[in-house]
Order: structure tokens, then C-alpha cells, then sequence
């Protein structure tokens, strides 16, 4: 009798302690260890079902089966307590994942091209419209290339003009786009008819009009019967597309190493009194030619250099070359 009212106590005690725990419960985990605890192969509930052999026949059914409700009542509310935790976890997930759909986006700036490179696809499809196409070359180049094949020798003093920036092994940065004339023509018989828009480099301290680093289009024309005025309707097409009708141009006689005649090319616009400097042209030097392979006395045809930042200048009135590399948006924006 007595034993029984102990374990009647002890079943008490374990239906009270469990709740407590239950209902304190804050995750998955925990419930598990409750589980553990009381229902587990060591746990309190079936060390109770081990005691009721210790208890009097006539109470054994009735200590057993108040055992066995207290078993299923905590089986049930531990499952219960998992579900309600379960749900809440999922809810808290849901709320933290969640998008907020009616949030504005965030703007994302639309980039633009360069004014140089806005300038230079002009330039380059101007000339494309003439019967051009593109061609390119390296940025760094052998001296032969940037020299030698334009009949310009080691000592010759037209160098000082184009003063590179060398690397090693005889290598340098190019001087200008005029290498790709060779290049194109080692690699293709005439007729040649090319526009090659590129980067060159010379040795120039930086000021309004002289920057290290620039861009420059050259283009080449070769072919059988080609003149001086053919030049001259390539440069006036090209004044009056870029610039716009009005403008006037003239020849000014000067000196390439890689042209014979060479001139520089000036424009003036309609209400202006000063000329202004273009480019560079003229017939290309037999030597060139040569150079090459091709035959001086079938072939001929003629060159031009123009710097695509002189241009860009002269069109939107710029006046400092720096601006160009200084990459200030609120300078680039306005093109
Ligand atoms: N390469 C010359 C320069 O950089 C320009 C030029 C090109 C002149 C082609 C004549 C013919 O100044």
C-alpha cells in the first residue's frame, strides 16, 4: 500500500516536472531532450513500468495503467509542443525571406562610350562610308615597324620628333598608327584601302595640347593611277561630313620621312580667320612601297594621320587635352 501511494506521488511529480519543462520549451532540440528524459530507453517513465513488480498483485493493473496514461498523455504533448514549434519556426523563416515587392529599385546608371571613342567611330565610319575598312595593330611594336620600314633609319633626326617610350629587347610603345600601314600591306596585295583607328604614346610632358597617351586614325589608299587629287576629295569629303559644310581647308607643304610630296592639312571655319591644323598626308613614299614588296612603278597612293583628340577639341571646343584622361564624370557626362 505503501509503495503504491509512492509511486502514485512519483507519477504526480513526473506529470507536474514534465509540464514545467514543456511548456518552457523554446526549440526542436530541447523537446527532444524531454523525449530523452522521460520516455527514453533509461527514462523516468520506464523506470516506473520496472517498479510495479515491487507493488502488492492487486495493485499492479491499476499503478500499471495510471503508468501507461501518463506515458501516452506526454507522448501527446511532446508531439504537440514539436508541432507548435515547428509551425513557428517555419513562420519565422517565411518573414525573414519575405520581399517586399512594393520596395523601389535601385536605379542603376547607364554607362555611355568615351568622347573620344564617341569621336573616333565617327571619324572611322566617315571614312567607312568612302569605301574603307577597318584594320588594327598592336600598341607596342618593334622599332622596324614604328621606324625602319617608314623610311625612317636609326639616325635619322625625324626620330626626335616621334621620341618613343621604350620597354625592353628593342621594343616600344608606338608613335603613332602609321606602323599598321606596314603590317596591312606585308599582309595584302594591293589594291589596299584602310582606315586603322588606335592608341599611341610619345614621350610628352602633359600640357593643354600634349598628353603622354592620345589617339590618332590613320588611313591608307593604294592602287594603280591613285593622286594628289584624290587626296584632296578624300580630306574635303571627309572636312565637310565632320565638320560640316562651310568649312574651308587648304594644303600647307611639309615634311614625313614615309610621304613625298607630304602636307598638312588646315581648316577654317566659316566665321573664323585662323587656321587650323588637322592632320598629316601625302603620296606614299616609294621607299615605303618597297618595303613591302610592292612595285613603286605599278602602285601608288597616299596616307593621312589624324589625331582623334585634336578633332574632338576642335568640334566640341574643349580646350585642354587633359580633361580627356582625367576621367572627371562631370566632364564626360556632358558629351
Ligand atoms: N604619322 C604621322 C604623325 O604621327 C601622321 C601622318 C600619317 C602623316 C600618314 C602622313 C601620312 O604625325
Amino acid at each position: 500500500m505503501e509503495k503504491y501511494t509512492d509511486l502514485l506521488e512519483q507519477i504526480e511529480e513526473i506529470e507536474e516536472d514534465s509540464s514545467d519543462k514543456l511548456r518552457d520549451l523554446k526549440s526542436l532540440d530541447d523537446c527532444e531532450q524531454v523525449r530523452v528524459e522521460y520516455l527514453g530507453r533509461n527514462g523516468k517513465i520506464p523506470n516506473l513500468f520496472q517498479r510495479l513488480g515491487e507493488l502488492p498483485d492487486e495493485y499492479r493493473a491499476e499503478a500499471g495503467k495510471k503508468i501507461n496514461q501518463l506515458k501516452s498523455s506526454l507522448d501527446e504533448r511532446i508531439n504537440e509542443k514539436k508541432r507548435e514549434l515547428e509551425e513557428e519556426k517555419q513562420k519565422n523563416q517565411l518573414e525573414e525571406e519575405s520581399l517586399d515587392v512594393t520596395l523601389p529599385g535601385r536605379r542603376r546608371g547607364v554607362g555611355k562610350l568615351h568622347i573620344l571613342t564617341q569621336v573616333q567611330n565617327e571619324l572611322v565610319e566617315i571614312f567607312k562610308r568612302m569605301g574603307f575598312s577597318r584594320a588594327t595593330g598592336p600598341e607596342v611594336e618593334t622599332d622596324y615597324y614604328n621606324f625602319e620600314a617608314l623610311n625612317i633609319p636609326e639616325l635619322h633626326p625625324a626620330r626626335d620628333e616621334w621620341d618613343s617610350l621604350y620597354l625592353d629587347d628593342g621594343v616600344l610603345l608606338r608613335t603613332h598608327t602609321s606602323p599598321v600601314q606596314i603590317r596591312v600591306m606585308e599582309d595584302h596585295r594591293p589594291p589596299v584601302k584602310i582606315i586603322c583607328p588606335g592608341k599611341c604614346f610619345r614621350r610628352d610632358t602633359p600640357d593643354a595640347t600634349h598628353y603622354p597617351v592620345f589617339f590618332q586614325v590613320e588611313l591608307l589608299w593604294i592602287d594603280r593611277e591613285l593622286s594628289f587629287a584624290n587626296l584632296k576629295y578624300v580630306i574635303k569629303t571627309f572636312v565637310e561630313e565632320f565638320f560640316g559644310p562651310d568649312f574651308e581647308m587648304r594644303f600647307r607643304a611639309d615634311y614625313f620621312p614615309f610621304t613625298e610630296p607630304s602636307a598638312e592639312v588646315d581648316i577654317r571655319p566659316p566665321d573664323g580667320d585662323e587656321w587650323l591644323e588637322i592632320m598629316g598626308s601625302g603620296m606614299v613614299d616609294p621607299n615605303v612601297l618597297e618595303a613591302v614588296d610592292y612595285d613603286p612603278e605599278k602602285y601608288q597612293g597616299f596616307a593621312l594621320g589624324l589625331g582623334v583628340d585634336r578633332m574632338a577639341m576642335l568640334k566640341y571646343g574643349i580646350d585642354d587635352i587633359r580633361l580627356f584622361y582625367r576621367n572627371d564624370l562631370r566632364f564626360l557626362r556632358q558629351f
